[in-house]
């Protein structure tokens, strides 16, 4: 696969695309992205990320780099040059460059870059049978976690405590307790009621596409669902524990900081959920793992 990104209305080789140092992006984290899945050479609920990237445009009074027909143009011709058939989508938008002043420039021309990568999403398949450990990690991010900025760093650190401690994921922990999503996830626990639970929707978390599919998934199953905060201590006594992400669709967390969840083994609702995520991706994209 040849390896191509689009820089600002080029499409080149990787190695040669940049942007310039004073891109706001690089000096000021001022810049929102998106990772879309690229399964079968069809972009996974496609929509759904460029409603979410203008909410986040708007949000932070980013102006649109370019009408959503023109950006899609865009996507699906990068998609093709590279080739790509399971592959990432990165999206990225920033508020452009201009000399380093922390006000909003006056000249306001975003900067877009995209890049697609190969990934393999059959590797999830195995992870889904034996699930994986998370540990639990102080939630240092700011008051708005619901926009999808390149401000990362808390997230950066999150992830690389848990990469040091052999587990899979991070779940950030806020001061009042509440487990609100992982360092690149959403998270998840279904009670001994069999009730599935995840944090609702607010400035603290990501809404996230495949919660989204997710929460589709368990409604259109009949499956008990409540959307509220829940702590480290409910988690690691609860019957199932799981998290997803456009990389991750559905993964069982079987460990939490040690403690075995469950029977230490992926539980039956978060399987059902798998399975029911996989049907999606295939009906949209004819990807089978
Ligand atoms: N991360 N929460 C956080 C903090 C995330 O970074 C992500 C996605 C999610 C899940 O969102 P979605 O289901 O739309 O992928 C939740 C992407 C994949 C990333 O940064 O690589």
């Amino acid at each position: 696969m040849p390896r191509l990104a689009y820089v600002d209305g080029q499409i080149l080789p990787l190695a040669e695309a940049s942007v310039p140092v004073e891109d706001r992006g690089l000096q000021f984290a001022d810049s929102v992205y998106e990772v879309c899945a690229i399964l079968n050479g069809r972009l996974l609920d496609w929509p759904l990320h460029l409603a979410r990237l203008g909410r986040n445009l708007g949000e932070l009074s980013i102006a649109a780099p370019m009408a959503d027909a023109a950006l899609n143009l865009v996507a699906r011709r990068l998609i093709a040059a590279n080739r790509a058939t399971e592959a990432l989508l990165y999206i990225q938008v920033s508020r452009g460059t201009a000399k380093r002043d922390h006000g909003f420039p006056s000249a306001r021309r975003p900067t877009l870059v995209m890049t697609v990568r190969p990934f393999d999403f059959a590797q999830r398949v195995g992870q889904q049978a034996k699930g994986v450990a998370v540990i639990g990690v102080a939630d240092q991010r700011w008051a708005r976690c619901d926009i999808k900025t390149t401000g990362l760093l808390a997230n950066v650190l999150a992830k690389q405590e848990a990469r040091d401690a052999g587990a899979f994921e991070a779940w950030l922990v806020r001061d009042d307790g509440a487990v609100t999503e992982g360092g690149s996830t959403n998270t998840w626990i279904v009670d001994a009621g069999g009730t599935i639970v995840t944090h609702p929707i607010s400035p603290r978390i990501l809404p996230g596409v495949m919660r989204a599919a997710v929460i589709e998934a368990a409604l259109a199953a009949g499956m008990p669902l409540l959307e509220r905060p829940f702590s480290l201590d409910e988690a690691r006594g609860a019957a199932e524990a799981f998290i997803t992400s456009t990389t991750v669709p559905v993964l069982p967390v079987v460990r939490i900081d040690g403690h075995a969840i469950g029977k230490d083994a992926p539980g039956s609702v978060a399987v059902k959920l798998a399975a029911a995520i996989w049907e999606r991706i295939a009906s949209q994209t004819g990807y089978r793992p």
